[in-house]
């Protein structure tokens, strides 16, 4: 019979019992927002950029944003059972492809490009997806920015011994010609021996020591530069009341770093989560060719510092097509964001009981129900046994569903309200759900409409009982 498929940027995909890829994120796919010089993004970026000079750096983008599960998980070395491998958390096109949740999809490819190359690292900016809540922070399509470092043995040394001596000493070098900032820094105390964070077992102490003061020089000197920047648009009296920026490094783990790390900055009285870091794993630089080099990597999410450089309170914002946002940025500036004026907001709640029974539960096991939801947005799986019966319910779904029935018009979903009946142990959630166009006033016959689906569709999909 006929299979149904979608064809993202001229490569078409069959669609299978993993899809979940809903059409109203399809849609968002190729706006490439980095390659407009005067979009916000596009300045964050090439701001990031310039702290990581060529000759020693290469600066990528990739346009498509469809990977193999090979390329985002196994390869970086991501258990099997990692969460967010999770149709819950990840959009697939399929069971072999979906849509990379980070930039690091592309390190071993990065990687294999630095053999034999002049550039000794590389930064890579692209657009990232993942199934979230929906609030002013976060949206379903993100932009990340990745950067690596790496360091070869040096060929021209008589012993493995002596090339890597040799190289300890370039590193030592390379950190102290690194620039200095006035960055108020707490570094974490960390022991490179032993511990769930410690140095990989084939490598030498003291030189992870170096690449790691390397890695934090770079990054310090990465969050100085951007956040100066955004200091130097304040007036004279408020900068000079702030002394310096703080900062501090605390321990953190990801599949693919070991010892690895995590940089926040204190803006406004609050500590933030900027980026996430560490030495790569020596099977991943192996795999691609640099079996002789150590190295570093980073991670970091633009629209977060976008949003704090340039006081942007919305994060969808950046995808909006007013000239009233667009027209307000100029490549290489800063400057604060002059809001315009907001269209009216409409709160409606849904509240639902969750039904228990096991009859409920999806034929995928673990990674369960969601991918039903996001499935309902085509045709393409009428066919899928999980369709057949509603799904049991997780928090992410209602997000897909409001997505995939309002797009862009709604501002946030909040759980406001959760509780046991005393006497049956059902549960009860309650959430409300913001509608509000950035772009005009929405009727009050249209948000009734859509509110009327999102508890149709929550109905359909969904082992539940609306309230
Ligand atoms: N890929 C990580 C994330 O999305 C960030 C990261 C990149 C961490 C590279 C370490 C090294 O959270």
């Amino acid at each position: 019979g006929h299979l149904a498929g979608v064809n993202i940027l001229g490569n078409p995909y069959i669609f299978d019992a993993t899809t979940n890829v809903p059409d109203s994120i399809l849609q968002l796919v190729g706006r490439n927002l980095y390659r407009s010089p005067d979009h916000p993004i596009a300045i964050t970026k090439a701001l990031i950029e310039s702290c990581f000079p060529k000759p020693t750096y290469n600066h990528f983008t990739v346009a498509d944003p469809v990977v193999t599960t090979h390329e985002n998980f196994d390869v970086l070395g991501f258990p099997k059972d990692h969460p967010g491998r999770s149709r819950t958390d990840t959009y697939y096109v399929n069971t072999t492809h979906l849509l990379r949740t980070h930039t690091s999809a592309h390190q071993h490819a990065a990687f294999q490009s630095l053999v034999n190359d002049e550039a000794k690292g590389y930064t890579v900016c692209a657009d990232v997806y993942r199934r979230d809540s929906i609030d002013k922070s976060h949206f379903p399509v993100f932009h990340q920015m990745e950067g690596a470092r790496v360091w070869d043995l040096p060929v021209s040394a008589d012993s493995r011994y002596e090339a890597q001596l040799r190289r300890k000493e370039i590193i030592e070098k390379d950190v102290y010609n690194l620039p200095t900032t006035r960055l108020a820094v707490k570094d974490p105390v960390t022991n490179f021996h032993k511990g769930s964070n410690a140095a990989q077992p084939e490598h030498d102490v003291e030189e992870v020591k170096l690449v790691v003061a390397h890695l934090m020089r770079s990054l310090e000197y990465l969050v100085n530069g951007v956040f100066e920047a955004s200091r130097e648009m304040m007036p004279p009296w408020q900068r000079d009341k702030m002394g310096p920026l703080h900062a501090r490094w605390i321990e953190a783990y990801f599949p693919f770093t070991s010892p690895s790390f995590e940089l926040e900055v204190l803006w406004n009285g609050e500590w933030l989560e900027l980026l996430g870091c560490g030495v790569v794993q020596q099977p991943i630089l192996n795999n691609a060719g640099l079996k002789n080099s150590i190295g570093w990597a980073w991670g970091v999410g633009i629209e977060r510092i976008a949003m704090l450089l340039f006081g942007i309170p919305d994060i969808r914002l950046f995808w909006s097509q007013d000239k009233r946002f667009l027209q307000q940025f100029k490549c290489g500036h800063i400057k604060k964001f002059e809001p315009f004026s907001k269209y009216p907001e409409c709160y409606k709640d849904i509240a639902f009981w969750i039904n228990s029974s096991p009859a409920a539960a999806s034929p995928i096991g673990v990674e369960s129900s969601s991918g039903v939801a996001a499935a309902a947005g085509g045709d393409a799986r009428k066919a899928s046994p999980a369709e057949t019966q509603p799904a049991a319910f997780h928090e992410n779904d209602i997000m897909e569903v409001v997505r995939d029935v309002a797009g862009s018009l709604v501002e946030d979903v909040q759980l406001v309200d959760e509780f046991l009946h005393p006497t049956t142990g059902r549960k009860s959630l309650c959430y409300r759900i913001n509608y509000r166009s950035l772009e005009r006033t929405l009727t009050n016959e249209e948000v009734n409409d859509l509110h009327s689906q999102v508890a149709a569709k929550m109905k359909s999909l969904f082992n539940i009982e609306l309230r």
